[in-house]
């Protein structure tokens, strides 16, 4: 690594993220986009497999364990946390064409229930993010603030689990636009403020967010959460290591999918009540 890779972990270390990063070419991404949406097509009638395809598609489908993998990638992510990595998610963040869908300005480790902040995000973009198409939006060095108090609004337009929004103003001006064409990458640190507006385009705006770990964390609770080793070593095994997916949409992988799944809603959900604190407005 050269001057280049000096450059990046400078770069994200000063605003807390890092982009653009050339991972796939057009035709590679392209191909990877086919697979998606042909495995969205065969599990369409089937809500809860169509969830589990959206928040572990790398357990499900091998183009996609192959993408937490890429070389490029892991070369970027490795500047900022060290050459030991594991894939704590890998989900679908999907903005149809036309639709009005927003995620609000906030911080990722809020409610991940880590011990730690050994946390990037990777957000590779299948179709151009662009500020027509509703690309993240960052607030430069916003990472060095920690974590500021969350309001849960579960609001109709929000993709996000609970709806949560950062309790303090952010000046929209602030915001730096997260262009990518297709294949390219972002990172961002987990405390970085950040958020997406609508998609006004005639496409489907689809980016893969990657949570890359270093293996000395662990979830606070305690309980061993499903991981896939991307590079490196675990020598601490606070996380049950993942096997490759088994095939294409295989059902024992939709199976261990499942299981991990409900141990995940047990933290991400604890002491939230979607009955209150509601703004339908
Ligand atoms: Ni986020």
């Amino acid at each position: 690594m050269g001057d280049g890779a000096n450059g990046l972990a400078e770069t994200y270390r000063r605003d807390g993220f890092v982009f653009p990063i050339e991972v796939l070419s057009e035709a590679e991404a392209g191909s990877i986009r086919a697979d998606l949406e042909a495995a969205e097509a065969e599990v369409a009638d089937d809500p809860e497999r169509s969830a589990l395809l959206r928040g572990s598609v790398n357990h499900l489908l091998p183009s996609f364990d192959a993408l937490v993998r890429n070389e490029n990638l892991l070369a970027a992510a490795a500047q900022v946390l060290g050459p030991d990595l594991l894939v704590w998610s890998a989900g679908l963040f999907i903005k149809e064409a036309h639709t009005p869908k927003v995620v609000t300005w906030h911080q990722d480790l809020t409610y991940w229930g880590l011990d730690d902040v050994e946390e990037t995000t990777g957000w590779v973009a299948l179709s151009p993010a662009t500020v027509a198409s509703g690309c993240m939006r960052f607030v430069r060095g916003s990472h060095r603030r920690r974590i500021v108090p969350h309001v849960d609004t579960f609001a109709a337009d929000n993709q996000l689990s609970r709806g949560q929004e950062i309790a303090v103003e952010v000046d929209e001006d602030d915001g730096v636009a997260v262009e990518l064409h297709t294949g390219q990458a972002s990172l961002h640190h987990g405390h970085l403020f950040h958020a997406s507006g609508p998609n006004s385009t005639d496409d489907r705006r689809i980016g893969v967010a990657i949570r890359y770990i270093g293996p000395t964390m662990r979830q606070r609770t305690g309980e061993r959460w499903m991981a896939r080793l991307a590079c490196g070593e675990d020598r601490y095994g606070h996380f049950d290591l993942a096997d490759p997916p088994r095939g294409r949409l295989h059902e024992a992988d939709f199976e261990r999918c499942r299981r991990d799944a409900a141990v995940r809603r047990g933290t991400l959900f604890a002491g939230a009540d979607p009955s209150r604190n509601s703004r339908r407005n």
